[in-house]
């Protein structure tokens, strides 16, 4: 059955079969863990088709032979399969909860020349660590200077390149700006043609990586806070298990964790975390 066949609408431009979705879906599975079932097969064509187009191919059975061999196309493919979904100040209780009950004392550990890190992890465009940043840098320039001369920072990963270029130019279309409360925007992002572009002292505390969740991670240390939405939705229940644990040990003790609106802590992981909110976790020591 083909793409336009099972939706009875025009005939689809390439032939897409539900063999194609499955071995589609297995190399996507294999590669990010990212879940997409047979009710997934129009968006799956719908994403992809342009890719087969540009590779000017003519079917799927010939895309999915290249993605077998490609990495660079095969990278194109998992970019466009995946949903960079956000906005700025997403959840805002989220960041209510952190500047009332994380920020104070991480803001004083930064007067006394400590450090503080903080990770967003699958931060898509960039919307999560940059709504962090200009709420704890205030509406006052002059507090977001001194902090800007501190030892903060914030890991932002994602698995898509794509996103990731778009996130660390921090140029945003009007209407995705207009997210950002008043006060904050006219202090922290400049009207530039149609764009609004965040502050450089701003983006100067964010590094963008591409990081694979359910790949090692290279990195060294723990973090204040974990920032990790509205990913695990895309997940089997192993992998939400495995990579639940995994934050756990990468969250220093009494430091916080949030995640999406719709996801849970298994109960393995659930132990290790006192619940202070909606979707708010608490390390506990140990
Ligand atoms: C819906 S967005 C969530 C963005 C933001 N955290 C929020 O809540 O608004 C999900 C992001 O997860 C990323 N993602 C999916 N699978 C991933 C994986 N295996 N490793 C890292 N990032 C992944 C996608 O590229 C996408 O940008």
């Amino acid at each position: 059955m083909s793409a336009a066949a099972r939706t009875g609408d025009r005939q689809a431009e390439f032939h897409f079969t539900p063999a194609d979705h499955q071995a589609i879906s297995a190399m996507v599975y294999e590669e990010s863990a990212i879940l997409l079932p047979p009710g997934k097969m129009q968006l799956v064509y719908g994403r992809l088709a342009p890719r087969v187009r540009s590779c000017r191919l003519t079917n799927f059975a010939d895309y999915i032979a290249l993605i077998g061999h490609d990495a660079k196309e095969r990278t194109a493919a998992l970019n466009a399969l995946t949903t960079n979904h956000t906005s700025f100040f997403r959840e805002s209780h989220h960041f209510d909860h952190f500047m009332e009950h994380a920020w104070p004392a991480l803001e004083q550990r930064l007067s006394a020349r400590g450090k503080v890190r903080i990770w967003s992890a699958a931060c898509s465009s960039g919307e999560e660590p940059y709504s962090l940043l200009m709420a704890m840098f205030g509406k006052e320039r002059g507090t977001g200077q001194r902090l800007s001369r501190t030892d903060l920072r914030i890991l932002a990963t994602d698995l898509s390149t794509e996103i990731l270029a778009a996130a660390a130019a921090g140029r945003y279309a009007l209407d995705t700006a207009a997210g950002v409360p008043l006060p904050l925007r006219s202090t922290w992002m400049t009207k530039v043609d149609d764009r609004a572009e965040v502050h450089p002292l701003i983006r100067d505390r964010v590094s963008f990586r591409m990081l694979n969740l359910i790949e090692p991670w290279p990195i060294k240390g723990r973090f204040d806070a974990i920032f990790c939405r509205n990913v695990m939705i895309y997940f089997d229940e192993p992998t939400k298990e495995r990579l639940q644990t995994r934050l756990a040990d990468q969250l220093a003790p009494g430091g916080f964790l949030y995640i999406g609106h719709s996801e849970r802590l298994a109960a393995s992981v659930a132990t290790r975390f006192t619940c202070v909110g909606r979707t708010t976790f608490l390390k506990n020591d140990a």
